[in-house]
């Protein structure tokens, strides 16, 4: 079939807008633009030319799809017993993102509400579409222009990547100025219940609606085999080819994460301030941080651009729950499958400083507090034997290293390091290329997480902490300690100690410093166990702030 393009400049072009309505009345598909998404259109009266919808976009049946009509003078038409509250929205907010759910009439055939009782009703904010409407004399049901499981079309070109051969028109009207669909609420019950959010805010809906009840769907994976009651948020939507992890929270610390967690080629999602974070990535803006319109306007394009490009892997900065950011953040989730990390949920205390001064016991303290403890040395020599991508990248640097059953040759490896400071620098940032991705996949899951780095302030991971602890002490006390611990001369241990940098880097580049003069492990470990209770009680309070 040879998809015609109608470009319509306003609602005054008569010819054109009965060529297009004519599509419809004639039981044929035409997609068309909308403030939210491009529709793929049809009459929702004829059965027949609902089923074609379904056929050219590869949707499940059960779907049910939206009437867009041209006012609220239509609502009767198509709905029975529709309360008062309903008038009140359309008097506000219509022509606008707003889908209502009221019981339907007989008149509109099964296939069009997926045998449901009750009926969707929009009346979308586009000049054109509206006059298309009006001008076929019948309600237009309309999903979302999109092959089924892509992204959305907010464009007459994303219709034609997905839609040409298969339809009988497309109207070109720009790009969406809304960019996420319509919001969606249950009207036929009380209280009224969110369905799907969207371009309208809920903050907005509960002005004229006062309590509104949101769906389980809206913000979390439904279990396998529950039934949301919007039956379209059960699938995986929105969804490029790639796997998109989602990071919500703070949005400096999500970005950092991003940094310090993304693979070399992956596509990064990001608001435009967090851009030069991510030089060796693919990346995508959606607008400054409080920028919220220009969050849902460029989403979709965002998510589906990656499919041009070969990234293996999506990360993305999630907006807040606030006005439009719960409709971009529920789309970044689905398309996500939901696998999200939230740096709000994670509270993180990143802990260095010099040897002897008694880090191990400050941690101890904090894991009996109940934090998982990641040890950077210890994950260090775990990759050496375990991470195929660090032992390539030190074969490549250093040439044959490793013994013949696989194991690292420290001696030869040191050989090639203490002797020359550039082969030294050279692992420090092979290092420092490999073990932050994986120390931030293994703070994943986790509630409160200490992470242990001599060098946390210069590898970046700093950045994701919400504390930093420098644990320091004089520099007397910390030889007596080496000499102790690791049975070593005076001279010796005073040499160890030197070798570090001193305790005032630490002491300057941290958030908080923890000098530790106690006589004894056991003493650390109770005066650092009282140190992070009052610290994390007062991250508790700036959390709940
Ligand atoms: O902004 C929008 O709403 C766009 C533009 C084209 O108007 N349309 C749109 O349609 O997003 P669609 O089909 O992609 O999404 C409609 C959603 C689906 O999740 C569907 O399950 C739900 O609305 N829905 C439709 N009728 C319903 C009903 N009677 N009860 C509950 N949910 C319903
Ligand atoms: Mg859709």
């Amino acid at each position: 079939m040879e998809t015609k393009r109608f470009t319509i400049q306003d609602e005054n072009d008569a010819p054109l807008i009965e060529e297009a309505a004519r599509i419809i009345k004639d039981g044929g598909l035409l997609a068309i633009p909308t403030e939210t998404v491009y529709g793929l259109g049809a009459n929702a009266l004829d059965a027949d030319a609902v089923h074609r919808i379904f056929e050219a976009k590869g949707r499940p049946q059960d779907n049910p799809l939206i009437l867009h009509i041209a006012d609220a003078s239509y609502l009767a038409r198509y709905c029975t017993d529709v309360p008062e509250s309903a008038y009140r929205l359309a008097e506000r907010f219509w022509p606008g993102p707003l889908t209502m759910i009221l019981p339907r009439r007989d008149c509109v055939p099964d296939v069009t509400t997926g045998g449901l009782s009750t009926v969707g009703m929009r009346c979308p904010d586009h000049a054109v579409t509206l006059a298309i409407i009006r001008a076929a004399d019948v309600p237009i049901a309309a999903p979302s222009a999109n092959l089924s499981g892509r992204p959305s079309c907010t464009t007459a070109a994303h219709v034609f990547e997905d839609m040409d051969g298969r339809i009988d028109g497309i109207v070109d009207g720009g790009a969406c100025a809304v960019g996420v669909e319509s919001t969606i609420i249950d009207l036929t019950c009380d209280p009224p219940r969110l369905l799907r959010p969207g371009g309208l805010a809920l903050e907005d809906l509960r002005e004229v609606l006062g309590e509104i009840a949101v769906d389980k769907a809206v913000v979390s994976q439904l279990a396998e085999g529950e039934k949301p009651r919007a039956p379209g948020m059960k699938y995986r939507h929105y969804a490029p080819k790639a796997p998109v992890t989602v990071v919500s929270g703070d949005a400096k610390r999500a970005a950092n994460y991003i940094a310090l967690r993304a693979e070399c080629g992956a596509g990064v999602i990001c608001f435009d301030e967090y851009a030069p974070l991510f030089p060796r990535c693919t990346v995508r803006t959606i607008g400054a941080a409080a920028d919220e319109r220009a969050h849902a306007q460029r989403i979709f394009d965002a998510l589906r651009s990656f499919d041009e490009t070969d990234v293996c892997a999506i990360y993305a900065q999630c907006p807040d729950a606030r006005g439009l950011g719960l409709a971009v953040g529920n789309r970044l989730k689905k398309a996500a499958g939901f696998h999200v990390i939230d740096m709000d949920a994670m509270r993180t205390v990143g802990i260095t400083g010099p040897t002897g001064a008694g880090k191990t016991s400050v941690l101890r303290a904090l894991a009996s507090l109940g934090a998982h403890i990641i040890d950077c040395d210890a994950l260090y020599h775990e990759m050496l034997q375990s991470s195929e991508e660090l032992r390539s990248a030190i074969a490549d640097a250093f040439g044959d290293v490793f013994a013949p059953d696989g194991t690292l040759d420290r001696k030869r490896l040191g050989a090639c390091v203490f002797s020359d400071k550039d082969a030294l620098l050279r692992l420090d940032l092979t290092v420092r290329e490999h073990l932050p991705r994986e120390l931030m996949r293994r703070m994943e899951g986790h509630s409160l997480i200490g992470i242990d780095a001599i060098k946390l302030i210069e590898s970046g991971i700093a950045n994701v902490c919400d504390v930093t602890l420098a644990v320091t002490a004089p520099e007397e006390v910390r030889i007596c300690r080496i000499m102790a611990r690791d049975g070593i001369d005076e001279a010796y241990a005073t040499a160890r100690a030197k070798a570090q940098k001193p305790s005032a880097f630490y002491e300057e580049n941290c958030g908080r410093v923890f000098v530790n003069t106690a006589a004894t492990p056991a003493q650390t470990e109770k005066q650092a166990r009282a140190f992070f209770e009052t610290i994390l009680s007062e991250l508790e309070v700036k959390g709940n702030g």
